[in-house]
């Protein structure tokens, strides 16, 4: 009951969460006004309607304003998520409760990036302008972007601001996932089912730096970039359905949710722990879109003895720092797609949308001619 108790918190808390992570990126001042070209003003990705990557326009818009707690950055890469497009579409529709009804209250897009500090407000003693950083900004798709200092760290010398930008979300949820949720232990074996995608490439290099045995599940392209990045078995997707193996997991990570969970309950451990943290494509919209996949976990767990769970990741200093250390020793390295540029932004959405990405889609913010 206990399990169920857990279970039930973790759906509840979903939906709640889901509402409560757009009122947090909603903006503190009126919505964002079209300018024309000043020293004040940038280049940025707006949307003022919910839809399809078209909705998405490049626009001269005010330079974010210093707050006394908060750095300003001047933006060099940015890092593409599914989340970008939850918010661009508007769904699952629960989460418009916080992100604005009928249309969006933020018109910004965008929250991984990578850059320079400019700036700093008058209560901010860990950063100095000059000083190159990853993180989370809000609305990352534009050329400055402001940034609580909790929210980001210094960028490694070793990584690029392109492979910096990679990072916040997508590792931070396989960290979390991995050894909150999952609880790995070395020598234990994982598997990753979707280990090419955005998460799955920074979950693969993370589980072997904890000295698991990773399996890595994806299509038959994927299969040596899969194993170059470390796994140390690889099972194409496309040639053999892994529930129906014979091999037993102590812990899956699951970012696709394309098996019921019957199938994943089959190839774990008694003491199993499965975790899955989203699935679903664009045109699963729907009310509650991929939140119907945690209710069924609050029916199913109470019948069986393995662990099903799911969550929603937490930006927190201490993991970007995890992380920072991770990237500084080697020990991971972002698996970057492809690159656009800030007016390409839709077509990396896009692109992304199509849900084959290979590892990371990231944004390159070059100054803008203005002439
Ligand atoms: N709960 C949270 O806090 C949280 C945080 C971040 C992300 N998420 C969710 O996690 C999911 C994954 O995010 P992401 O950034 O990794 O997305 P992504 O980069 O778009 O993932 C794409 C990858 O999925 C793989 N894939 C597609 N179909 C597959 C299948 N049938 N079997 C195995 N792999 C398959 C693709 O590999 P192939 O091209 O080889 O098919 C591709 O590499 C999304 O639903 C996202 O919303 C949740």
């Amino acid at each position: 009951m206990h399990t169920l108790l857990n279970m039930k918190l973790t759906s509840i808390a979903l939906v709640a969460i889901t509402a409560a992570v757009a009122a947090c990126s909603t903006p503190s001042s009126a919505p964002m006004l079209p300018v024309r070209g000043s020293m004040d003003t940038m280049k940025a990705i707006l949307y003022r309607e919910y839809g399809p990557p078209d909705v998405l326009r490049l626009e001269d818009t005010e330079k974010p304003q210093l707050e006394d707690d908060r750095v300003l950055l001047k933006v060099r890469a940015a890092a593409a998520n599914p989340l970008d497009w939850h918010y661009m579409r508007g769904t699952p529709y629960v989460a418009r409760i916080g992100m604005g009804l009928r249309r969006p209250k933020d018109p910004r897009l965008g929250s991984d990036a990578s850059g320079v500090v400019v700036a700093v407000g008058k209560n901010v003693t860990d950063f100095k302008p000059g000083d190159e950083v990853f993180g989370i900004v809000g609305g990352a798709y534009a050329e400055y972007a402001r940034a609580y200092p909790k929210n980001i760290v210094v960028k490694p010398a070793n990584v690029s601001f392109e492979q910096a930008a990679a990072v916040p979300v997508a590792a931070i949820t396989a960290l979390q996932a991995l050894r909150n949720r999952g609880r790995l232990q070395p020598g234990q074996k994982v598997l990753i089912n979707g280990a090419s995608g955005g998460v799955g490439t920074f979950a693969v290099q993370i589980a072997k730096s904890f000295g698991a045995e990773v399996t890595g599940v994806c299509s038959t392209r994927n299969v040596d970039m899969v194993r170059s990045i470390g796994a140390d078995h690889v099972i194409d997707y496309t040639r053999q359905n892994f529930t129906e193996g014979t091999q037993r997991y102590d812990v899956i990570l699951d970012t696709v949710g394309n098996h019921s969970l019957s199938a994943f309950r089959r190839v774990m451990t008694p003491k199993g722990i499965y975790v899955g943290i989203g699935g679903g494509g664009p045109n699963d919209g729907g009310f509650l879109g991929p939140l119907w996949r945690p209710i069924r976990m609050v029916a199913y767990s109470p019948f069986v003895r393995q662990q099903f769970g799911t969550f929603i990741s937490s930006v927190t200093k201490e993991d970007l720092t995890v992380l920072k250390e991770l990237l500084e020793t080697r020990k991971v390295t972002p698996v970057i797609d492809r690159a656009y540029t800030l007016p390409e932004v839709p077509a990396a959405i896009r692109y992304l949308e199509e849900g084959h990405a290979r590892g990371k889609v990231i944004i390159t913010v070059e100054d803008i001619d203005r002439t």
